[in-house]
C-alpha cells in the first residue's frame, strides 16, 4: 500500500513518517523541507517527500494524483491558534479550503483518506469526556476552521477515517513539555492554566494508533488520544517531576489570567475548558487503549534526553 502524508515535515507528520516506513511505501508532502535532515532514521528517504502548497488547489491535484496513493493521511494544517485568531483568512485557507483541495485530490484517484482533527472543534461545556457523536461547537478560529475541513472530507468522500486528537507532544513540533523545559532552562517565572483540562498525546502512540485504525477499514468518526486526563498545571507539574526538577515552583492561573488572544472574554475566541476524549469507539475497534499519558510523558524526555 502506498501512503502520501502531508504535513510530513511536522510533528505528527514526522512520526507517522517513522511509524508507518517499515510496512508501507510513505510518500511525503508539505509545504517546507523535511525536519531532522541527515538524522537516521526520522525522515522520509531522500526523494519520497513533495514540497507543495496545499492551498494551490491545482498543484495540489496534480502531485496527489501522479503519486497515486492508497491512501492519504492529511496532517498538514496551521497550527498556532493563537495565530489563527490574528490570521482568520490564512486559517481558513490552509485549514478548511486546503483541506477541501487533499479531499478533492483524494476523490479524484480514488484514494482512501484519514483527516486528522481536533478536541478544539468541541466547546467544552459537557460534563463527560466527548465522544464522536457529541455536536460539534467550536469556540476559535482554529476549532471552526478544522471544524470545516472534517466536513469538506465526509462530504466529499466515502471511505474515510476522521481522527480527533488532543494536546500533541513529540519531537519536530512546537509543544508545551517543551516550553515549558525551555522557560525552566531560562529561569523564567512558570504560570500555567488550571482551569482547562484534556488529555496529552505523545505525537509516536497517535501515529501507532492510526496505524493500526487504517489496517482495519473501519471508516468513521475516532476520538484517539493517550490515556487519562489533567489540567496544563497538571501537566507541567507532573513535566517537572519526571525532569528531575520538582523543586522548581509553577503557579496555576486562570485562562482569564493569562489572556492570550484565544482566550479573551469574547467568545469567538475561547478555547473549551474540557475537551477530554472518550476512546471507547477506537478502542472497541482495534482490542486495545493507548497508554496512560504520564508513560508515554515519560518515554519522550527519554527520547529527548532529558531523563
Ligand atoms: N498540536 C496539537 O496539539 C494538535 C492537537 C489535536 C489535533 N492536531 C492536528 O494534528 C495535525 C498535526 O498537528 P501537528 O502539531 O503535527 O502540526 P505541525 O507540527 O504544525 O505540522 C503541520 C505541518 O503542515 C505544514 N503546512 C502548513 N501549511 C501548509 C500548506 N499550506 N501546505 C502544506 N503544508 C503545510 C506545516 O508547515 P509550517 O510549519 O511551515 O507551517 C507543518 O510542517 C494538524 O492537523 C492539527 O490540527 C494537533
Amino acid at each position: 500500500m502506498k501512503i502520501l502524508i502531508t504535513g510530513s515535515s511536522g510533528m505528527l507528520g514526522t512520526a507517522l513518517c517513522q511509524e508507518l516506513a517499515d510496512a508501507y511505501e510513505i510518500i511525503g508532502l508539505d509545504v517546507r523541507e523535511a525536519q531532522g535532515s541527515g538524522l537516521k532514521g526520522l525522515t522520509v528517504p531522500a526523494g519520497r517527500q513533495v514540497k507543495c502548497d496545499i492551498t494551490d488547489q491545482a498543484e495540489v491535484a496534480r502531485a496527489i494524483c501522479e503519486i497515486s496513493p492508497d491512501l492519504v493521511i492529511h496532517t498538514a494544517a496551521y497550527t498556532d491558534v493563537d495565530g489563527c485568531e490574528t490570521c482568520p483568512d490564512k486559517t481558513y485557507q490552509i485549514n478548511a479550503a486546503g483541506a477541501r483541495n487533499v479531499a478533492l485530490a483524494c476523490q479524484k484517484c480514488e484514494a482512501a483518506a484519514v483527516y486528522i482533527s481536533t478536541d478544539f472543534v468541541f466547546n467544552g461545556r459537557k460534563a463527560q469526556p466527548y465522544i464522536e457523536q457529541d455536536k460539534p461547537h467550536p469556540l476559535n478560529t482554529y476549532g471552526k476552521s478544522k471544524l470545516q475541513g472534517e466536513r469538506h472530507f465526509s462530504s466529499l468522500l466515502v471511505k474515510y477515517f476522521i481522527i480527533r486528537s488532543s494536546w500533541l507532544f513529540g519531537r519536530f513540533g512546537k509543544n508545551f513539555v517543551d516550553t515549558i523545559l525551555k522557560l525552566v532552562k531560562e529561569g523564567k517565572e512558570l504560570k500555567v492554566v488550571n482551569d482547562q483540562v484534556g488529555s496529552p498525546t505523545y505525537s509516536k502512540d497517535l501515529a501507532k494508533a492510526i496505524g493500526n485504525l487504517i489496517e482495519t477499514s473501519s471508516y468513521g468518526y475516532f476520538h484517539i488520544s493517550n490515556g487519562g486526563s489533567c489540567s496544563w498545571y497538571e501537566f507541567a507539574r507532573v513535566i517537572l517531576k519526571c525532569a528531575h526538577l520538582k523543586d522548581v515552583k509553577v503557579r496555576p492561573i486562570t485562562s482569564e489570567e493569562l489572556n492570550r488572544p484565544a482566550t479573551r472574554k469574547s467568545a469567538a475566541s475561547e478555547r473549551p475548558r474540557m475537551s477530554i476524549l472518550d476512546n471507547t469507539h477506537y478502542i472497541q475497534t482495534v482490542g486495545k487503549p493507548l497508554r496512560p499519558w504520564p508513560d508515554a510523558l515519560r518515554e519522550y524526555l527519554e527520547e529527548v534526553k532529558i531523563r
